[in-house]
């Protein structure tokens, strides 16, 4: 598969045509890394859904599959998970041969009250995802009172020795628990009280993760999109402690936690049944803002960069980090690397220019107190990503007002921030695609997804001190190739 269209993405994936959203049912499986999402096949823009497929080797390359699953007598297939049943708790299974079960809402209308139902229903496979069979007793749980009643999750829990749903049900978290992936019992209920309640509640996830030899659970909750926002939809999460049967959050209630600080970067969630230690992510990289909006043809959206999850222990408590994934190395190409440690005093510039559109930028820095340095990224003439850091306010922004192509939305050119609180050291790696910027720091406690649509194709570096002076430790370019040749 070759893309060449404008602004397609070249080192993330995207379908090949048509609407695409959240990622769904992520599993790992006889060598196959799966990526289901909610899909849209007969449009450009969200409608009737059904899960499409892609599998990779190496969470790098990915092979589009035909679509997984359609809608069908309960309705559209809305998000959802999918698991290995090593041991056949469901009995789909023969012979001692483990296989894949999905577990997604079904979305529709009741054709008496008019009302909107979402009811969880389960199918599986015995090829390796290659073809699906719906249970024949779906849905397998519903809830009358909820409309909002979405996204199952689910995990095999070993400590208590069961299956357990996360659910996204209105303002809450919904944990209900299973021996067979088919029968279902309600556990508890998290979050009415906790966190942002800025929209409805969608796509959950949870997940232990170990720090200093403590294991926490971490929640992933999404909040869609509410007009009195202004970031539109976002990905909050909590830490604490889960027993099998009820999570408690261990930071105060109205403590906000972001998973992202840019905006593009919606209902992800992790793989499941991965067989090394390690928890890995991805997430829509859109917003319901302007997701419709977005100016592609023939096709709409990509998927963030998958990325490894950990904790990291600060003084008010544990807070998630996130890295891409380290086989995402192959695709380096042709590097530059500055002699460094290199001093630019107040008003002095660096500057890299790139034969390319896709890169890596690893750069680290040491800088005055109170200095301000500002990164730009000129895709082309008047086309500018800014990136900057007041050192002394400990706050970093990436602005993408004069990035490219934004008039299709008045949320679209924005300026986003988060706090950095590294102070005078920090460091940064930035991955630029055709329409995308992803920002980690070098600890991984902050991230910024942001997509942008610039006519250039070209990148230049400038790197330049406002305030103050600063110390480049560090400056690596690297090209990155496309993994769609
Ligand atoms: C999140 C979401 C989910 C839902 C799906 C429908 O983006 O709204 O809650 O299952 O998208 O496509």
């Amino acid at each position: 598969e070759v893309y060449t269209e404008k602004f397609r993405p070249q080192f993330h994936f995207s379908p090949r045509e048509k609407w695409m959203n959240d990622p769904n049912g992520m599993v790992y499986f006889e060598g196959e890394y799966h990526l289901f999402f909610q899909y849209h096949p007969d449009g450009n823009t969200w409608g009737s859904m059904h899960w499409g497929h892609a599998v990779s080797k190496d969470l790098v390359h990915w092979e589009e599959l035909p679509i997984a699953l359609y809608p069908d007598e309960l309705g559209t297939i809305f998000s959802g998970s999918a698991v290995v049943d090593w041991h056949n708790t469901s009995g789909f299974f023969k012979d001692g041969k483990p296989g894949l079960v999905a577990i997604y809402t079904n979305h529709d209308t009741d054709p008496i009250s008019g009302d909107v139902r979402q009811r969880q229903s389960v199918a599986y496979s015995v090829d390796k995802g290659r073809s699906w069979s719906k249970y024949e007793g779906n849905p397998v749980l519903e809830n009358a009172s909820e409309p909002d009643y979405r996204d199952p999750k689910v995990f095999w829990h070993g400590e208590s020795g069961q299956w357990v749903m996360v659910l996204a049900t209105g303002q809450s978290i919904t944990i209900y628990h299973s021996p067979d992936l088919l029968q279902w019992t309600y556990a508890s209920t998290f979050g009415h009280e906790e966190g942002s309640h800025a929209g409805v509640w969608e796509c959950p996830d949870l997940f232990p993760l170990e720090c200093d030899g403590k294991e926490r659970w971490v929640m992933l909750v999404s909040i869609g999109d509410h007009p009195d926002t202004i970031e539109g939809s976002r990905t909050q999460y909590f830490i604490g402690d889960f027993d099998g049967k009820t999570f408690i959050n261990e930071n105060p209630a109205d403590l906000i936690l972001w998973l992202d600080h840019g905006r593009d970067n919606y209902a992800g969630v992790s793989w499941s049944d991965l067989q090394d230690e390690r928890r890995i992510y991805i997430g829509w990289m859109s917003n319901w803002r302007y997701a419709n909006e977005v100016p592609t043809d023939g096709w709409r959206s990509a998927m963030t960069l998958p990325r490894e999850l950990g904790l990291k222990k600060e003084d008010s408590g544990y807070r998630l980090v996130q890295h891409p994934v380290r086989e995402l190395d192959v695709l380096s190409g042709a590097g530059k690397e500055k002699m460094t440690p290199y001093s630019l005093h107040e008003g002095e510039t660096y500057q890299e220019r790139m034969q390319t559109n896709l890169a890596h930028l690893h750069f680290e820095t040491e800088a005055d107190t109170n200095s301000v340095w500002a990164l730009t990224i000129r895709h082309g003439r008047e086309e500018v990503s800014l990136f900057t850091c007041r050192v002394g306010e400990g706050t970093i922004t990436l602005d993408r007002r004069r990035s490219g192509i934004h008039a299709f939305s008045a949320s679209f050119p924005a300026v986003q921030s988060a706090e950095y609180a590294e102070g005078e050291r920090g460091g940064f790696h930035l991955y630029i695609d055709t329409s995308s910027i992803e920002v980690f720091s070098t600890g991984g406690e902050l991230a910024m997804t942001s997509l942008i649509f610039p006519e250039g194709e070209s990148i230049d570096f400038e790197f330049k001190t406002l305030t103050g002076n600063v110390v480049l430790k560090e400056w690596k370019v690297s090209q990155l190739r496309s993994i769609w040749s």
